[in-house]
């Protein structure tokens, strides 16, 4: 059973953690409407060094983990970036505290951590859960990138894209940005895909036709 008091320790931790967050993030990103997220940066070599090459853009990489994060920042400091900064935080609640004004444009999702065991998979953020709010926040046209070297993953990442009403998967879109990531720097292959937010959601029957395409492949044991 759960303990009350622990239980409400946990909550008013949680809540002060992220109003601490958007508080955080309506200042950094006042002066800025359009941003380039990378979610899980890790070690943030891949993103110091697009900041680098697109001084337009403003750049928010963020990880779970404060020490990658507090080397990331090394780096952009080193580099001497204006357009550039990293963060400690989880990403549900990074898009949840985003300012109103404020829209992704472009956001990588590399080598996000595969969670092999099915019993693990809800915790994979490639999913619906995560896919929904994202596009809430994505400016139409916006670019979702991701790369795993986990074929399943890839593959039911790729489904629940595809399934989703305001993804959509195009397969000549070009990978916009290369620079090997230190998980990249690992892995014997990769896949890659690149999503576009639609302008306008697809309605109802045409979602469900969607998804009723991917459940088959589900069955057929194309994905799982
Ligand atoms: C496998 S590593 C990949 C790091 C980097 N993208 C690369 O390719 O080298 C996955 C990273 O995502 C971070 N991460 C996992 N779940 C996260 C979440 N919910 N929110 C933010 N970061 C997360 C982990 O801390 C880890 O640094």
């Amino acid at each position: 059973m759960d303990n009350p008091a622990r239980t409400a320790e946990f909550i008013i931790h949680r809540d002060a953690r992220r109003a601490t967050l958007q508080q955080h993030l309506a200042e950094l990103l006042a002066a800025h409407s359009r941003i380039t997220l990378e979610i899980g940066a890790g070690h943030g070599h891949f993103l110091t060094d697009y900041a680098t090459a697109h001084r337009e853009e403003f750049c928010l990489g963020f990880d779970l983990l404060r020490d990658r994060v507090e080397r990331a920042q090394r780096k952009c400091n080193r580099a001497k970036l204006t357009n550039l900064v990293f963060l400690k935080a989880e990403a549900a609640e990074l898009i949840a505290a985003l300012p109103a004004h404020v829209v992704l444009q472009r956001i990588f999702v590399l080598f996000p951590d595969p969670w092999p065991k099915r019993r693990h998979h809800k915790h994979r953020l490639m999913q619906t859960d995560f896919l929904h709010p994202l596009a809430a926040k994505a400016a139409a046209g916006a670019e979702l990138c991701f790369r795993t070297d986990d074929a399943a993953y890839f593959a039911a990442a790729k489904a629940e894209v595809l399934a989703h009403p305001d993804w959509e998967i195009t397969p000549t879109a070009p990978w916009p940005f290369e620079r090997e990531t230190v998980f990249q720097s690992r892995a014997p292959a990769y896949q890659s895909l690149v999503a576009l937010r639609r302008t306008i959601s697809l309605n109802f029957e045409q979602n469900q036709s969607l998804v009723a395409e991917v459940k088959l492949n589900r069955i057929v044991g194309k994905i799982r």
